[in-house]
Parts: structure tokens; C-alpha cells; sequence
């Protein structure tokens, strides 16, 4: 298996572009079944995740055509049809649960596995479920599959009892074809949600309150195939931000949306490093004197828990305390005691991390656990003294285009080792 070395302690400096939105694109491209026709998606990342969702749409009967040194994904929908899909090729993205929404909505039928837990916790689906119950599903649970059944699927006024970004997109995609007027509470606000409506907008949906907490949809008879740009990658910003805090140095971040990641940059910003705003990039430099900060995840505008882990591996280096709370998910400070290899000073009671800057992390061998989790010991490694060396780097795989490129024309020392004994 492949694996990291990274000689830390090189200030990045540099600009970077940020790559399109890993969780916009794959709603988007499962709500590409929605339209019969050719939809053409540009802007779509070069990732793991995405070329598995790929492989699930074409089983479910479309054709695509990806051409990744272009970033552009033509779909072509004829019959789609329903099938229990391989367990080997969902166990590793939990995104093709996504299938249940265009499925119910244009055949009345759906058949997937039960996403599994992963590292980050439970991560149940009750939500998609009992949404599409609300809209007249009939859902059995067999032998790990979820069978949904929709003879007509009915407009419904539904509140979710959690803010939740995949329910939210899952739902949506199954009632823009519904006739009649279907109303969803508390939804999630996450630009990827806003991204998946403005698509299904496009495509002749009639979607209202994107971005707010209350969703109403007006069924419409068809929708079309479009031409449609995905959005930028926020999290994938976030993560470059903070390579550039950690080594202190001076990066700019084009191709970004500065709003969405305004809740980094704010607790950047107080800390002490110098921000500065464009319409489509961010800068960051060092500070004079930076410290410590207290925060928590929550869903958007709020903290993302997609950069709690990369935010963490900066409190390690920011002299005095810093507090981080995870609250969306329960399990998700795996990367403590990995960092706590590199020399950090953390302490975890239940769901806050207390960290003490140390002056230097050093170098040691890691392992990523997860996708963010991975991001955060990468960043690590820049600034700590010596060589790392990152194993399990499929994990960063699944989310973060060209990494080792990006990094290195930042001038990181990064280099990625093929075939590794373990
Ligand atoms: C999405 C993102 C992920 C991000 C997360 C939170 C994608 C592909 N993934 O994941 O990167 O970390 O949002 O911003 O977009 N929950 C339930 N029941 C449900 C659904 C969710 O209890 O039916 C809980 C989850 O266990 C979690 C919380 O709700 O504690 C939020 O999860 P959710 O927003 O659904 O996350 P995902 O859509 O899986």
C-alpha cells in the first residue's frame, strides 16, 4: 500500500486552487438519474469516492463518461433500473445511500445495503428512512439490504429530528418529482445542499429555501438534463488554510467561496494570523502573536466537523489552550493519539479536546483512521521536525485531488511511495 514521507518544517508559500466539492458532486451526480438525456457536470474532483459513485450510477443502468484530466463527467439516462447493488461496492462510501432518493422518485423502488457504522461513529440512516416513509415508502429491512417501496409517492410536511446533510439531500431528490407540495423542517444549510437545489433548479425543479432551515417543494412532471459547473471545495480550502497556519507561512486559496469557510477563517483571524478576503480566494499569513482558541463543531454557517481533525493538528503548535467540542459526531478524535505520537499535548474528555501548544511535533510513524482524520496528520507532519511517514493514505485518496502536487508546488517535501509491505 502507498504511503507519505514529509520532511516538516518548510514554511508553505504560494497560491493554490481548490478542486470541486467532493459532497456537492456526489448528490449531483446521483440526481443526474433524475433526467433522461445527457447531463454534462464540470468542475467534478479526480477522487476515490467519485469514481465509486460513478461505478453505482452505471449499475443502476447509466452511461458515463469521465475524463478526469478535464474534471468533466457526461451522464447519459436512458432506463434506469432498480438492483440490490454490491455490498463491496457500497461498504466504502456510505454516499450511495443517495441511490433511495432518484430511485423512489422515478421508479418506486429501491434496494441498498445498509450503510455499516464507520470510524467516525454509528452514522445510522433512520432520517432518509422514516422521510421517505413520510412520503408513502413502505421500508423493510432484510438480511442488510433496505428494501423501499413507494406505489405513488405523496407530497408530505416532514421535520427532521436532526440537522442532517445526507437525509436532507436523499429527501429532496425524492420529491421534486412528487406532485403536489412537500414541506421539510429543520433541514441541513451546507452549501452542498444549496449546490444539489441550484442543479435540480436547473434541471426545471421547483425548489424554495435553499440554505435555510425549511425546504418547500413544488413536484414538477420531468425534468431535463442540464450543463452544470459543481461547486468549490470548502473543506479541501479549510485543510490548505491550515497547512499554511500550521508552518506559518503565506498561502492564498483561489477558487474558493470565502463565506463558506468563514467559520475557520473567524477563529483564525481571532488567534492572531492575518486574513485577508477576495471575492474567490482567501489569503492567510502568520500573525505576530498567535493563541489559543475555543470552539465547536456544528452544522453550517456553524464550525464544520470535516476540519475539526486538520484544526486540531494546529492547536498542537499554537502556544496555550485550545478547546475543541465535536458535536455532530460521536466518535471522532481518533487522530488524538496519532498526534499524540508526533509529540502533542492532548487531552480528550468525552467530547472536547484540550490542547497544549507544544513548541515543535516531531516526526514518527502514523496511520490514518479516516478520510479528515488522515488530512489532519498530513498537515501535522509539515511542521514537525524530521520525517513522517503516513500510512493508509486510501483514506486521503477518497477526498483530496492531487495532494501531494498542490502541497509540493507550496513547496512542502512530500513525496508519495508506492507499495509499502503494510
Ligand atoms: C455529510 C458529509 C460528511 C460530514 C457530515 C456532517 C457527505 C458525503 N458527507 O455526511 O463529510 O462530516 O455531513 O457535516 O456529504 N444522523 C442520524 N440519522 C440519519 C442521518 C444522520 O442519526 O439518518 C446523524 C449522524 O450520525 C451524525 C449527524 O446526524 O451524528 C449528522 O450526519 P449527516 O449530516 O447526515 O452526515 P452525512 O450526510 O452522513
Amino acid at each position: 500500500m502507498d504511503y507519505y514521507l514529509i520532511k516538516g518544517g518548510r514554511k508553505l508559500k504560494g497560491e493554490v486552487k481548490i478542486s470541486g466539492a467532493k459532497n456537492a458532486a456526489l448528490p449531483i451526480i446521483v440526481a443526474s438519474l433524475l433526467a433522461d438525456g445527457e447531463t454534462v457536470l464540470s468542475n467534478v474532483p479526480d477522487l476515490k469516492d467519485i469514481r465509486t459513485i460513478i461505478k453505482v450510477i452505471e449499475y443502476l443502468g447509466a452511461e458515463t463518461d469521465f475524463d478526469a484530466g478535464k474534471n468533466t463527467l457526461k451522464i447519459k439516462v436512458k432506463n434506469i433500473k432498480n438492483g440490490e447493488m454490491p455490498y463491496d461496492l457500497v461498504k466504502t462510501m456510505r454516499a450511495s445511500v443517495y441511490v433511495m432518493g432518484p430511485l423512489l422518485a422515478r421508479l418506486g423502488e429501491a434496494d441498498v445495503s445498509l450503510p455499516g457504522g464507520c470510524a467516525i461513529g454509528e452514522r445510522p440512516v433512520d432520517i432518509h428512512l422514516s422521510g421517505f416513509e413520510a412520503m408513502g415508502a413502505v421500508i423493510e429491512l432484510e438480511h442488510g439490504n433496505i428494501k423501499a417501496r413507494a406505489k405513488k409517492m405523496k407530497p408530505c410536511e416532514f421535520t427532521m429530528r436532526q440537522v442532517s446533510v445526507g437525509a436532507t439531500a436523499n429527501l429532496i431528490m425524492g420529491a421534486v418529482l412528487t406532485s403536489g407540495k412537500t414541506v421539510f423542517e429543520n433541514c441541513a444549510m451546507e452549501p452542498d445542499i444549496v449546490d444539489l437545489g441550484e442543479f435540480l433548479i436547473k434541471m426545471g425543479a421547483d425548489i424554495k429555501g435553499l440554505g435555510t432551515e425549511r425546504i418547500v417543494i413544488e413536484g414538477v412532471k420531468k425534468l431535463n438534463p442540464v450543463e452544470y459547473s459543481i461547486m468549490p471545495d470548502r473543506i479541501e480550502a479549510g485543510t490548505f488554510i491550515l497547512a499554511g497556519a500550521i508552518t506559518r507561512g503565506e498561502v492564498k486559496i483561489k477558487s474558493c467561496i470565502p463565506e463558506h469557510i468563514k467559520s475557520l477563517t473567524d477563529i483564525l483571524e481571532e488567534s492572531g494570523f492575518e486574513i485577508s478576503t477576495g471575492k474567490n480566494w482567501v489569503e492567510i499569513k502568520d500573525g505576530k502573536k498567535v493563541t489559543g482558541f475555543l470552539t465547536k463543531t456544528l452544522p453550517y454557517p456553524g464550525f464544520p466537523t470535516d476540519l475539526q481533525a486538520p484544526l486540531m493538528s494546529l492547536a498542537t503548535t499554537i502556544p496555550g489552550i485550545s478547546v475543541i467540542i465535536e458535536t455532530i459526531f460521536e466518535n471522532r478524535f481518533t487522530h488524538a493519539a496519532e498526534l499524540r505520537r508526533m509529540g502533542a499535548n492532548i487531552t480528550i474528555e468525552g467530547n472536547s479536546a484540550i490542547t497544549k501548544g507544544v513548541k515543535k511535533l516531531s516526526s514518527a510513524p502514523v496511520m490514518m483512521s479516516d478520510l479528515r482524520a488522515g488530512a489532519a496528520l498530513v498537515v501535522a507532519a509539515l511542521a514537525a521536525e524530521g520525517e513522517t511517514e503516513i500510512r493508509r493514505i486510501y483514506h486521503s485518496d477518497r477526498g483530496y485531488e492531487k495532494l501531494t502536487e498542490k502541497l509540493s508546488a507550496l513547496g512542502a517535501d512530500i513525496k508519495r511511495v508506492e507499495g509499502g509491505t503494510f
